[in-house]
């Protein structure tokens, strides 16, 4: 017998995360990551990821200073953008920006590749939805710190606080998480001694799906199928559970209880101005699904995981759809880099094997 989605297989040893789906606890570096929300910045969190340690006021300014560094785009990658077809979604556009860079990229992977791709991935995100949407790209603003200028990048306006601060706990939630799909694609892919930008390549293409980083796009679709005037919100929901459908925000491979990160954007969404009715909307819907799910699904521990409440705070800080899963990567490039600099420290090729179920036709 496999272990179908490889469940409960341990591929690797880290010390970057840990992962507590029975407690719903995360962890980074040993660090509670929830309460690293609230009391840390962008740029700590994604040090302390990458260093092992929090920095000291020296080492933060010039964390701080690398990044802001390397925010500018290419010109070669600044002329790739403008040649792509305008139908593109943002995770094929970022995938082929990052193929375009580095070409003398080689293995071991190196703090300063990984700090160029954090640095870079706003600016790519929103120089791509001003093109497309016939405007020009803006410079990054070097006053501005990460969060506060990737807002700035996206609307060229100087961002509320209210959203540079719910984004940022967004942001911080998600830089890491242990082997999830993306994570280990690109592990995967560095383990065959391939370079950097080809498996954050592999990352993006594995977040996109709509079981990962894909799924809060599905969610406001779920929300906004719920709320339907013709039928009770508990009627609809009973409907899809019938019909099959999976929930979009609800279920976890390694969380069987509610995934801490939900709790901490739920209390996000709160302290986000105007939206209390998005709120209260978002919270009566999940218990409804919660309890439909436990009555449809017994027995399979089926909660609401980070991607439901992170549609519902990037939809009440104005960001569109199909910014949600390019966002995600503004923050999970550092758990990505992270974790392939860790696999090259004791690398060796990752080679499962399989179990062939085929017939002999001679
Ligand atoms: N809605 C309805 N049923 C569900 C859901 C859901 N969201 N999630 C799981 N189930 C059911 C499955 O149909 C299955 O039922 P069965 O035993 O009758 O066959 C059972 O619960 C177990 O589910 P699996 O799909 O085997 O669980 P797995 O661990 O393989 O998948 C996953 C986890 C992909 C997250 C799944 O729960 C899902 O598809 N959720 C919806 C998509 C989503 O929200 N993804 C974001 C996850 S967080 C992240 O990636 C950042």
């Amino acid at each position: 017998m496999h272990a179908k989605g490889l469940e409960g297989i341990v591929v690797a040893e880290t010390s970057i995360s840990d992962v507590d789906g029975k407690k719903g606890e995360l962890l980074y570096r040993g660090y509670d990551a929830g309460n690293l929300a609230q009391m840390q910045s962008f740029e700590e969190v994604a040090y302390l990821l990458l260093n092992g340690g929090l920095p000291n006021q020296s080492e933060l300014e010039a964390f701080i200073f690398a990044l802001k560094e390397k925010r500018t785009l290419p010109t070669e990658v600044q002329h790739l953008l403008r040649s792509l077809p305008k139908e593109l979604m943002i995770m094929d556009v970022l995938r082929s920006c990052i193929s375009s860079l580095n070409p003398k990229a080689t293995w071991p992977p190196t703090k300063e590749e990984a700090i160029q791709l954090i640095a870079l991935f706003p600016t790519i995100i929103a120089s791509w939805i001003r093109h497309s949407a016939g405007k020009v790209p803006l410079e990054p603003d070097h006053s501005l710190n990460h969060v506060q200028n990737y807002l700035y990048m996206m609307s060229g306006n100087q961002p509320e606080a209210a959203h540079v601060s719910a984004l940022t706990s967004y942001l911080i939630l998600t830089m890491e998480h242990g082997m999830n799909a993306s994570t280990f694609a690109a592990r995967v892919v560095s383990s065959t001694e391939s370079d950097l930008p080809s498996a954050i390549c592999g990352a993006l293409g594995t977040m996109k799906g709509p079981l990962h980083g894909g799924a809060p796009t599905g969610v406001l679709q779920l929300l906004s199928d719920v709320q339907s005037d013709t039928k009770s919100p508990e009627e609809i929901v009973r409907e899809k559970l019938q019909r099959g459908e999976k929930l979009m925000g609800f279920g976890h491979r390694v969380y069987k209880t509610t995934d801490p990160r939900a709790i901490a954007l739920r209390h996000v969404l709160k302290s986000t101005g105007g939206a209390d009715q998005v709120l209260s909307n978002a919270v009566d819907i999940e218990q409804l699904i919660t309890q439909l799910l436990a009555e449809y699904k017994p027995g399979r521990n089926l909660h609401v995981n980070v991607e439901y409440y992170a549609a519902a705070v990037m939809d009440a800080i104005a960001f569109k759809p199909d910014w949600f899963t390019p966002t995600f990567c503004v923050s999970r490039i550092v758990g990505w880099c992270t974790h392939v600099i860790e696999q090259s420290e004791d690398n060796r090729i990752f080679r499962p094997q399989q179990e062939y179920v085929g017939t002999r036709k001679n």
